[in-house]
């Protein structure tokens, strides 16, 4: 027997055992056909050209829209150009020390090192549930109502999965992260985007698309303070969503990403805090941004038990769990650092500050958001008359060293705005505004 074998395997599990016996029995089953002898040609006929060909899922995809700002990034920064990125929303603060030992003391367990339960290590969904309870007043049952992800995005990508199918349709909002319109596609489902600026606007346009819609929508998803307009909503939108949803027959899904990172005494209110949210939908959360974890892929769904046992199925097929030393290390995470999650937030507000004010001073109009990490600021006259917002970006880069995300990059109704993230400290900040303000100077 091979060292391969599953069942030689410690960490073989029953499934892949399973599968092996299946193999094993219908070999045993199949005919004995006795086929003639194929004679070999004489020379290999000339082989066509090899292709490959993608799934037609693939093809629904768009060319990647911050293409080009990536490459011009890193070839400026191979030349030794010292750009300024407003980029992407990457956390470029450091986790806790304590978490990061945990981790390492963790690492060194031997028995870390298996694979681990593709829903979540107990305790780590205990400790989501605690936090639930304590921020939000929400009680959640840890083995049906809370499932742990790689990452928010892994999660809601399978979300989708298990939900959507051909002829399903999701509303989602418009401009959008690119994943809420891309899980959709991908699991051949339809999307209808509403313009997400104004929430009551936004309602009614829910309730207009389930009236006018055949078959009604399957699915609404919802993300606040939204990225990347940074549009934030209180309570009472949750509570009219659940009314539609409970009207309607749709599920929900909140992508709750920037929950921990709010300013100026805002509090972003969790989805699962309306009244019989339970009933129609689920959360995402994340470690990503308010535990300057993104890299650890940490991310969490919580709420309805059947879309919760839907994503633990398809996840059940495809992954076997997070590093088990990450999800020990993420419970210290959890239940030490919340004052340390509070000060990043004061953190990231301080930037706005700085960006807002210097951004101003230029005659911009940029309103200073009350949660999230972005800045979603309406590009200048005479730049936007004058030129495509993504040509505005290339020029802010190529001429001013600082790059940010053309509107664009999340639909068409981020043309005409640039996407700021605050993930550069304050004295860079100031620097991106000035080297802003000399670039467009220079006509
Ligand atoms: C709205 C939103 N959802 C989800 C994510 C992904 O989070 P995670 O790192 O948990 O996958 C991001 C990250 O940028 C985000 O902005």
């Amino acid at each position: 027997m091979s060292d391969t074998h599953p069942s030689n395997d410690p960490a073989g599990t029953r499934d892949d055992i399973e599968a092996v016996d299946a193999a094993v029995a219908s070999e045993e089953d199949s005919p004995n056909i006795d086929a003639p002898a194929i004679d070999p040609p004489e020379t290999d006929p000339v082989p066509a050209p090899f292709e490959v060909k993608f799934a037609s899922r693939v093809d629904r995809l768009p060319p990647y829209m911050f293409g080009r700002i990536n490459s011009s990034l890193y070839q400026k920064r191979r030349a030794g150009d010292d750009v300024i990125d407003l980029g992407m929303g990457n956390p470029s603060d450091a986790p806790e020390p304590a978490v990061v030992e945990k981790l390492q003391a963790a690492s060194s367990d031997p028995n870390n090192h298996g694979y681990s339960k593709s829903n979540g290590i107990a305790n780590l969904r205990r400790e989501v549930a605690s936090k639930y309870y304590r921020k939000y007043g929400v009680n959640l049952d840890p083995d049906h109502e809370i499932i742990s992800c790689l990452g928010s995005k892994e999660g809601f990508s399978h979300m989708c999965l298990a939900l959507m199918g051909p002829g399903d349709t999701a509303i989602i909002p418009s401009p959008y992260f690119p994943v809420h319109m891309y899980g959709v596609i991908l699991a051949s489902g339809n999307v209808v985007s509403l313009d997400v600026a104004d929430p009551d606007k936004f309602l009614r346009n829910v309730a207009y698309t389930c009236e006018n819609l055949t078959p009604v929508p399957k699915l609404l998803i919802v993300n606040y303070p939204h990225n990347p307009s940074s549009a934030v909503i209180e309570l009472d939108f949750f509570v009219e969503v659940v009314r539609l949803a409970k009207k309607y027959g749709f599920l929900v899904i909140h992508d709750f990403a920037y929950a921990d990172v709010a300013f100026d005494g805002y509090v972003p209110p969790s989805f699962l805090a309306a009244p019989g949210a339970k009933d129609v939908g689920v959360e995402f959360t994340t470690m990503s941004k308010g535990y300057n974890m993104a890299g650890w892929r940490v991310g969490f769904c919580a709420g309805n038990a059947d879309m919760v046992r839907g994503l633990g199925t398809i996840k059940g097929y495809y992954d076997y769990g997070m590093f088990q030393a990450i999800q020990i290390a993420a419970i210290v995470a959890l239940r030490e650092t919340e004052a340390a999650v509070e000060k990043q937030s004061l953190v990231y507000q301080g930037r706005r500050d700085v960006l807002v004010n210097g951004l101003r001073r230029l005659g911009w109009k940029v309103d200073p958001p009350k949660a999230g990490m972005f800045l979603w600021a309406e590009v200048p006259e005479p730049w936007k008359s004058r030129m495509s917002t993504m040509d505005f970006a290339l020029k802010l880069l190529e001429e001013g060293n600082v790059a940010v995300s053309p509107g664009t990059g999340f639909g068409a109704a981020g043309e005409g705005f640039l996407r700021m993230s605050l993930v550069e400290n304050e004295h860079r900040l100031r620097q991106a505004v000035r080297q802003i303000s000399k670039c467009l100077a220079e006509k």
